[in-house]
């Protein structure tokens, strides 16, 4: 670690200190600790994600480092700070509830911050550098990784607050990518930890796209997947304010589809089944997908599904599927 990466992060350690010690102990943070009770948050879990709270306010965070004997070059160019036209520098996180974001050992390398007052964007991250490198990090994963390997299970949400209502809920073997797609480093990372990958994304459009991309990259390094099917809208925060962690864990994550019932009902948004066309190619692109997976047991599986649901001999679907093997070899 480079002179200045050591200097951004003991800037990291003492902002995450500072942000948490306002917002749980201080007038200065009391809409950012409102804000977190108005959405269920305990105490303990703040503590324990170190949530914090940034205050609307232009130069407090520069001030405070200046203060601390930081160089504020090396801090605008870690995208803690911002530098304005006049050469001055002002904070980047102003009014915005804090979420610390966590390398492997535990330290603070970014920040997610939440506007709490509806202002764009919603959150806001730190800028990338060498030292915070979204493609490559997975919030909360040094907390989750034991619970990951004793449960050979990890689910996968889309946000930071999925995460930190699941581990409340006592549901620890959680992450989250940092607003970005899932990588292929990611994936890999993954598959060294556990076997099977549940992706939890939210119930809405982007989050079934997201969900396609993101199993087919986990498939693609071998990691096995489920997927769980959230509806309307929901996300696993909702739905776990609204029903509970005991639900979520029963009526979500237990009840995960495998990657061939959700790609069926991915599939079903480009066609309209009730047109004979769709049908037929809706099932041809099923049983062309059918093709590859391993488990015999699990071909017949479906094709038995298929075959009742569209009314098609499962002899004709059979033949079909292994006209697909033999070009996969
Ligand atoms: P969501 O909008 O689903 O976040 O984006 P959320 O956690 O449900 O937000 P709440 O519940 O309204 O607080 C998922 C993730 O995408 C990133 C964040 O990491 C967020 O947790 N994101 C979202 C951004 O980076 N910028 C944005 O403007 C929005
Ligand atoms: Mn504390
Ligand atoms: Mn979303
Ligand atoms: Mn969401
Ligand atoms: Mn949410």
């Amino acid at each position: 670690v480079s002179n200045d990466n050591q200097s951004v992060l003991s800037a990291y350690e003492w902002l995450t200190k500072l942000y948490h010690h306002l917002l749980r102990y201080a007038k200065d943070g009391k809409e950012g600790y409102q804000y977190f009770k108005d959405r269920g948050i305990s105490d303990e879990a703040i503590d324990i994600f170190q949530l914090g709270y940034a205050p609307n306010l232009k130069e407090f965070t520069a001030e405070f480092l200046n203060k601390k004997g930081f160089n504020q070059a090396i801090l605008v160019k870690a995208g803690l700070l911002s530098l304005q036209d006049d050469n001055s520098v002002t904070d980047r996180f102003r009014g915005r509830v804090m979420f610390p974001i966590r390398n492997n050992l535990g330290k603070t390398i970014g920040f997610g911050g939440r506007t709490i007052s509806g202002g764009d964007p919603k959150y806001l991250n730190s800028a990338e550098s060498e030292l915070f490198q979204k493609s490559k990090l997975l919030y909360n994963f040094d907390l989750a990784k034991k619970h990951i390997r004793k449960e050979n299970e990890v689910i996968l949400f889309e946000g930071y607050m999925d995460v930190i209502s699941a581990y409340q809920a006592d549901i620890k073997n959680v992450i989250a990518t940092l607003g970005t797609s899932l990588t292929e480093g990611q994936a890999k990372l993954l598959k060294r930890y556990v076997d099977t990958v549940i992706i939890c994304y939210d119930g809405d459009k982007a989050g079934l796209e997201a969900t396609y991309k993101a199993a087919n990259l986990l498939r693609k390094v071998g990691c096995q997947i489920k997927v769980a099917n959230l509806k309307d809208n929901m996300d696993p925060d909702n739905f776990i304010k609204m029903h509970g962690g005991e639900a979520f864990n029963n009526e979500v994550i237990q009840a995960s589809d495998t990657y061939i019932s959700f790609y069926m009902r991915y599939l079903m948004k480009d066609y309209n089944l009730s047109l004979e066309g769709d049908r037929i190619t809706y099932i041809e692109a099923v049983v062309k997908e059918l093709a590859m997976v391993e488990s015999s047991v699990e071909r017949e599986y479906y094709l038995q599904q298929l075959s009742k649901e569209y009314n098609i001999s499962v002899e004709t679907l059979a033949s079909e599927l292994q006209g697909h093997r033999q070009k996969v070899g």
